[in-house]
């Protein structure tokens, strides 16, 4: 299926590890009208957020009963999905947790499932895959599976943070033309003393093996799940309120250097009722998502040709 410019079209989405449904967004910006959005997600604050932000959202649950699904499986026009990254993630190597195709990344193989039951039913299905950068050997794997090579996109082309994720996709994608430098700069907003880096983490993060800060005039680290917690070698700023001189970026910034909406995480919906997601449930949705300008830019190119540099592809 390709859109044509305009055209007023209705696709069946299914989107699978649907975290916060950054896929709906990304589609709704185009302009892409979505008929039924299919979520598969199982952490109750990215549930919550994304039922807030789309009440249409059919929530499907654990990927693992996916056989269960009461869905129309011949009208599935577009099925996505970023499948748990830990065991992939180069940032794990080393530790207990790279375990690739063993670990917790095992899902990639029930996405695979579920795409392979889709195709014999719509050969034309259009699928993405995203992931973390990994192993020659995996990505091969994958890329073997899927049968077409990944494109690398680092998100510093759309925004204020270096994000390097493969993407995997049965359409050709233009490279990203980057439009302005946006830095940290960019991104600052008010900030409580609750965000100071602790004199504690501040050492910890002294100590890691990459523990550069980052320049306000400059791009900031990937953003992960576990930020809440104050990791080290990732995002710090500088402060001069704060006692150890530097500060962690606060769930709206965080939005921001993943260039969704402001507050798009603030609010969830659960039971019928609105409440406030504490900043832990931000930071780990935010840090476990896409970039919806990529995501946009990747789905664009079912729409219209784009042209320039900044992905490459995958050796
Ligand atoms: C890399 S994140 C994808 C986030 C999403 N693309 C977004 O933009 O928000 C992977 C997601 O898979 C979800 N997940 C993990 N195990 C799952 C399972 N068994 N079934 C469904 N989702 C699962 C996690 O909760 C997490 O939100």
């Amino acid at each position: 299926m390709e859109f044509a410019k305009n055209e007023i079209c209705q696709i069946n989405v299914l989107s699978l590890f649907d975290g916060i449904s950054t896929l709906h967004l990304a589609l709704d910006k185009l302009g892409i009208s979505v008929n039924n959005y299919y979520a598969s997600e199982i952490e109750r604050d990215s549930i919550s957020i994304s039922n807030y932000n789309f009440p249409n959202v059919i929530n499907l649950g654990d990927i693992n009963n996916w056989k269960e699904w009461d869905i129309d499986w011949d009208s599935i026009d577009v099925v996505a999905g970023g499948s748990p990254c830990q065991s992939f993630s180069i940032a794990n190597q080393g530790n207990r947790n790279d375990k690739g195709f063993e670990g917790k990344s095992k899902l990639f193989f029930v996405y695979l499932d579920i795409l392979n039951h889709i195709k014999d039913r719509n050969a034309e299905v259009k699928f993405l895959l995203e992931n973390v950068k990994m192993k020659k050997e995996w990505r091969d794997k994958i890329s073997s599976y899927l049968e077409v090579a990944p494109i690398l996109i680092d998100s510093e082309v759309v925004s204020a943070q270096h994000r390097e994720r493969y993407y995997w996709c049965n359409w050709n994608v233009e490279p990203i033309i980057k439009q302005k430098n946006v830095v940290l700069n960019n991104i600052v907003d008010n900030y409580t003393d609750r965000y100071f880096l602790s004199d504690k983490h501040h050492k910890a993060f002294m100590k890691s093996y990459n523990w550069k800060h980052c320049e306000l005039n400059g791009k900031g680290k990937t953003i992960i799940a576990s930020y809440f917690k104050q990791p080290p070698h990732t995002t710090y700023i500088p402060c001069k309120e704060s006692p150890s001189g530097f500060r962690r970026l606060t769930p709206l910034e965080c939005e921001r250097v993943m260039t969704l909406p402001d507050n798009y995480t603030k609010y969830g919906i659960k039971d019928g009722n609105v409440n406030e997601i504490s900043d832990t449930g931000r930071y780990r949705a935010v840090g476990n998502g896409w970039t919806l300008e990529v995501i946009k830019h990747i789905f664009s190119n079912l729409i219209i040709p784009n042209g320039g540099a900044g992905w490459k592809l995958a050796k």
